[in-house]
């Protein structure tokens, strides 16, 4: 039996053990899956101890994606690219590698089960840290019309705007455009909290991306549907990211089963 792991902090709240353990019955195999709560300072100790105890893969979630991103003795591209790390594993020799399977999950998540495509939509992403720096290029890699990213902090938005023509920046609460899609990255759904946003950016047919997922609408998602747009919680992107995960342990494509999956994790 395999060994698995994700690593956060918080962590209780994580859904990962069940989902593994639903895409390991749809292949009739058993996985032993736990949930490791950890800190800056400890997270490589924490990481590497549980390899040594024979884990065979560890996903990270927040906030350790950029710590886990430097840990790493190789990266994939699509890692590289987004400069955060969601899926450890170790090669035969001990060397760890760091992957990102957040923007596909995402992407996948939009296609399969939202119904959006990326290509030519005006996009919001609101924050600027490691989440939002870990789903840009997949998201420029799907053709957007434009991708605005508004921040607190705008500093931080300028510098991720800095890699590409299409994004540029905003102030919280900015109400001069409107959006196909705006997806919120900031960590306030955690303290069940929202970011300030005017009403004003959104549309009927705007989708509001929670990328964390809860088991009531975040703070967030309550404001959109409140204002007459749509919304969603990242569970199907933790589903569709899994499910790429999970080829990697197995090389067996469960993708479609995500639906069900999807609907056996709100009813958990
Ligand atoms: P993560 O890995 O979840 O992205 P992070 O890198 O610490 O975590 O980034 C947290 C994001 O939430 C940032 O965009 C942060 O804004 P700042 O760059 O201005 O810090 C945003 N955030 C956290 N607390 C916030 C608050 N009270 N109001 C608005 N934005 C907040």
């Amino acid at each position: 039996m395999k060994n698995f792991a994700v690593i956060g902090n918080p962590i209780e709240h994580s859904l990962s053990p069940k989902l593994y353990q639903l895409f390991s019955e749809h292949i009739g195999t058993t996985l032993s899956y736990k949930k490791l709560l950890s800190s800056n300072e400890n997270f490589p100790k924490d990481v590497r101890d549980f390899f040594l105890v024979g884990g065979a893969g560890v996903n990270v979630t927040v906030p350790f994606k950029e710590l886990a991103f430097n840990l790493a003795d190789k990266l994939t591209d699509s890692a590289k690219k987004s400069g955060a790390v969601n899926m450890l594993s170790q090669e035969d020799d001990g060397l760890l590698v760091g992957d990102n399977t957040d923007g596909i999950g995402l992407v996948n998540d939009l296609k399969n089960h939202q119904g959006i495509s990326i290509r030519d939509k005006a996009i919001l992403i609101v924050g600027a840290g490691g989440s939002a720096k870990g789903i840009l290029p997949i998201l420029l890699d799907q053709a957007p019309k434009k991708i605005v990213i508004m921040n607190r902090t705008l500093e931080k938005a300028k510098i991720l705007a800095a890699q590409d023509h299409r994004i540029s920046v905003s102030q919280l609460y900015d109400e001069s455009q409107q959006f196909d899609l705006i997806i919120h990255a900031t960590s306030l759904s955690l303290q069940n909290k929202r970011p300030a946003l005017s009403e004003k950016i959104l549309t009927s047919t705007t989708l509001c991306y929670d990328l964390l997922y809860a088991k009531s609408a975040t703070p967030f998602m309550s404001w959109a549907i409140e204002n007459g747009a749509k919304a969603c919680d990242g569970l199907g992107m933790l589903v569709e990211q899994g499910a790429k995960n999970f080829f990697q342990w197995y090389g067996v494509d469960v993708s479609q089963h995500c639906i069900e999956v999807i609907g056996s994790l709100r009813e958990a």
